[in-house]
């Protein structure tokens, strides 16, 4: 066990300074140090050095194994965990058959809350850190994940799931009773600790106009407010917000209508826009949570980053699990490197790993806190081992360049090669060997 206090982390540091460019294996942007001693004071970073550090340091060995920034999950629902690969169903079936009724359940603490901490848990055993994650329309499912989430020390956005119509009648609420959720929930939460609040509209089918406009309402009272939903994901789905808003533009023009446009934004998928829409979004400095593992299970489509790149939107990385069949960011991260291989596109390790840790930080306004291990971060941060397996052994061995070995290791890693896992300083997973 790690002493919790102060501590010294021996191994190969790796992080990011900047963007790295689209396709570019060999970029500045990487700061990679290997052999070096990770700092850790009071649960932050206190700095980066080179020797091993005098007396007053315990020290953590892992020489040899790499040590980056937690990861963060920008969009994955906590109650799903009990429907990850369910077989057989698009989108919107998928919601019905298998979903809802796991969501039911969270209206009992006594479920929710086991639930909540099983889920943090899962997060932090697969590498992650910090997520901005959907509940359920439940009150009880809310406080159980921030209360879990305090406990832990861990980053989280989250908010009570909006949705009143297009839904079984155990999971709607109404723009009354969500609002004054809403306002308990946020008193309660919002800056506490390190958990925020996040207006959680489900998607634009499951609120009324009017349950749209309250939403909007908080996010122009209190701009730090975030605010999640998810976003032309699947083609029945966005035919079915055309007939249910014939006034919009688009289905991005549904939430920019109601006030729910804005850089505290963030939005699952966004896989069927246009060039408007993407210039709408850059404009309002939102991101996209783009979840390649849920888009390819749910068979949804096939995420055009360069497009939004392109346009100047934000991209971070999401599991969206349950549609997305694995917490692992480095197993969503493989299959997002396939899905832009079908564009004839190459998304590089280094634009992946920027997009799960200082890239995602940003984009949620949240870069001096994590996804870096800059000196005054709060000290979320992992033990990776580079291959575990033959394959993946021999795989590193022959690897000729830094970005050879860690595309490798992006490509074939995942949970199993989690050594250590620490939330704000303190050891909250380590691998039994
Ligand atoms: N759209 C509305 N709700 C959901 C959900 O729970 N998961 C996914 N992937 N898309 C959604
Ligand atoms: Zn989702």
């Amino acid at each position: 066990m790690a002493p919790d206090g102060r501590f010294a982390l021996h191994g190969d540091l790796l992080d990011f300074v900047s963007t790295p460019a689209w396709g570019s294996v060999d970029t500045p942007a990487v700061r990679f140090r290997p052999d070096h001693w990770l700092l850790v004071d009071g649960g932050r970073i206190a700095g980066v050095a080179a020797e091993a550090p005098g007396e007053g340091w315990p020290r953590v060995e892992h020489g040899g194994r790499l040590v980056l920034p937690g990861f963060v999950d920008s969009h994955v629902h906590s109650p799903q965990i009990d429907v990850i690969a369910s077989y057989g169903t698009e989108l919107l079936d998928w919601l019905t058959t298998h979903t809802f009724p796991a969501e039911v359940r969270h209206r009992e603490a006594a479920h929710a809350e086991p639930s909540a901490a099983h889920f943090l848990d899962a997060l932090v055993a697969h590498g992650t850190t910090a997520a901005v994650v959907v509940p359920t329309v439940h009150a009880t499912s809310v406080d159980a994940l921030f209360a879990a989430a305090e406990t832990r020390g861990m980053r989280i956005i989250a908010g009570k799931v909006l949705m009143d119509r297009n839904a079984p009648a155990d999971l709607v609420d109404s723009v009354e009773s969500a609002e004054r959720e809403t306002r308990e929930l946020k008193g309660r939460w919002h800056g506490r600790g390190r958990g925020a609040y996040a207006m959680t509209v489900r998607f634009a089918p499951t609120s009324t106009p009017a349950q749209l406009a309250m939403a909007g309402r908080f996010c122009r009272d209190d701009p730090s407010l975030y605010m999640q939903t998810h976003l032309a994901e699947n083609r029945a789905e966005v035919a079915w917000v055309k007939e249910l808003f014939p006034e919009a533009r688009s289905y991005l023009d549904v939430y920019a209508r109601a006030g729910l446009l804005h850089a505290k934004s963030v939005f699952a998928h966004g896989i069927w826009l246009d060039d408007a829409d993407r210039a709408a979004l850059a404009e309002a400095g939102a991101q996209i949570a783009h979840s390649p593992s849920s888009n390819l299970f749910l068979g949804s489509g096939l995420f055009g980053w360069r497009a939004a790149l392109d346009a100047g939107v934000h991209v971070s990385l999401a599991s969206d699990v349950g549609g997305g069949t694995s917490l692992s960011m480095l197993r969503n991260m493989a299959d997002a490197y396939k899905i832009q291989a079908l564009a004839g596109e190459r998304l590089t390790a280094w634009r992946a790993l920027h997009a799960a840790t200082r890239g995602a930080a940003e984009a949620l306004g949240l870069g001096a806190e994590i996804g870096t291990l800059e000196a005054g971060s709060v000290a979320d941060v992992c033990v990776w081992d580079e291959a575990v397996g033959s394959v993946a052994t021999r795989r590193a061995e022959v690897a000729r360049s830094l970005h050879e070995r860690m595309f490798a290791w992006m490509t074939l890693a995942d949970e199993r090669n989690l050594v250590q896992a620490f939330v704000a300083g303190r050891l909250r997973f380590e691998r039994d060997d």
